[in-house]
């Protein structure tokens, strides 16, 4: 669990440590919260599929590799995780060749819930069988599971053992908030603001600096973690605009508006000082095309086989659009489902209840401005070993 209390300031080590989707199953859970990605997913899954389609079939004595980068808690990854799979075996057997077995590896940070992902997952498929038997086996999985927890931007498996990457909406949390960006002589100071949406320029090239770090890392050791032959697809929030990072898109409307406004208000209204918002900035950074693009040629380990920035959708998903009471509640819930652990460490639960009936009472009375303009963009990247 990560630490409750009202001093934290979320900076540095703190984060990779605190970090987390919200888990379990309740209202605010990530898992009751996430068919947004589901979805947005789901219209990729062409893309992913052509991806797979350049993956090299090894031999079926070694076991093939999956991996979940940023799996956080949920159906979503189980779903993905099936998709890879059944792809890869319909491969091989349209080859006529035997398909090795699979494992699967969930990955996040240590404060996932892993719990309630591998209280989802279903039942290993009667391993005496055959590929094609654990196929038929509906209902059960055709693959080994392992939970990996640590930071995908350093090593987490052994060289040249995975086949698969997969990485969705994950990318884009930074490993910290820039230290500049909380320190008060620093001109790249975010005073009065909790994301860059609207912030100074030199706060926004903080976090793209931050961004590009991260993601070096990413690719140095996922270059050696793959086998040869191997690809990797990546999905993360993007932004349409190159030149300005400071328009963060629907990350901006997320983070930089209503969010920003409620805790404007806990500070007007007393419960919290100026300083303590200012201490508060979301890790986050929707890069642009030639943002990410940049990292990718600089490392150089990696063929881009595709890089485009794709409109995802909305991220509220809703019964009643015209119920603007429904709206409100949406937002606030999604915003809370990948912000709420990170607030409750910084003001404590009892604050953090406060800050989202704001946020939702706010979302209820902008209810139709938010359905019309709150889109996501994404960037996918399909790689593979240069
Ligand atoms: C919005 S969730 C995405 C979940 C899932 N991939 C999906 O499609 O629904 C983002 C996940 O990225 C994880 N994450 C963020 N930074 C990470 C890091 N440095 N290493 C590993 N996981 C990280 C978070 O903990 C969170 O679970």
């Amino acid at each position: 669990m990560a630490p409750t209390g009202d001093n934290v300031v979320v900076s540095n080590m703190n984060l990779e440590r605190m970090l987390s989707m919200k888990g379990g199953k309740g209202d605010a859970s990530y898992a009751n919260n996430s068919q947004a990605q589901a979805q947005h997913a789901l219209s990729m899954l062409h893309l992913l599929e052509e991806t797979l389609d350049g993956v090299q079939l090894n031999s079926p004595e070694v076991p093939f590799g999956v991996v979940d980068l940023g799996c956080s808690s949920g159906s979503n990854t189980i779903f993905i995780v099936d998709v890879i799979i059944k792809h890869m075996i319909k491969r091989y057997e349209a080859l006529g060749y035997e398909a090795p077995e699979f494992s699967a590896f969930f990955s996040d940070l240590p404060s996932n819930d892993f719990n309630t992902l591998f209280q989802l997952l279903p039942p290993l498929a009667n391993n005496g069988g055959s590929m094609e038997e654990c196929l038929a086996a509906n209902g059960h999985r055709s693959y080994f599971a392992a939970g990996v927890p640590g930071s995908f931007h350093r090593r987490l498996f052994p060289a040249r053992s995975i086949d698969v990457f997969y990485s969705a909406f994950s990318l884009h949390w930074l490993s910290q908030v820039p230290e500049i960006v909380l320190d008060k002589r620093s001109k790249a100071y975010n005073k009065g603001g909790v994301f860059i949406h609207g912030a100074n320029e030199s706060t926004a090239k903080a976090y793209k600096q931050q961004f590009q770090t991260d993601l070096a890392g990413f690719l140095r050791s996922r270059s050696q973690e793959m086998k040869r032959g191997g690809s990797m697809f990546l999905l993360c929030l993007g932004r349409t605009s190159s030149v300005d990072p400071t328009d963060q898109g629907g990350a901006g409307l997320l983070f930089g508006t209503h969010f920003q406004d409620a805790w404007d208000d806990l500070v007007q209204e007393g419960l919290i000082t100026s300083e303590k918002r200012d201490n508060f900035n979301i890790p986050v950074y929707a890069p642009s095309l030639q943002d990410f693009k940049e990292v990718v040629e600089a490392d150089g380990s990696f063929a881009i086989n595709k890089l485009e920035v794709f409109r995802g959708g909305s991220p509220l998903v809703v019964n009643c659009p015209d119920d603007a009471a429904e709206v409100g509640r949406a937002l606030a819930n999604s915003c809370r489902a990948v912000s709420g652990v990170l607030v409750d460490a910084h003001i404590g639960d009892r604050l953090g209840e406060e800050l989202f009936s704001r946020v939702e009472r706010r979302a209820m009375s902008h209810a139709k401005e938010l359905l019309e303009k709150l889109q996501f963009f994404h960037i996918v990247a399909s790689l593979s070993l240069a």
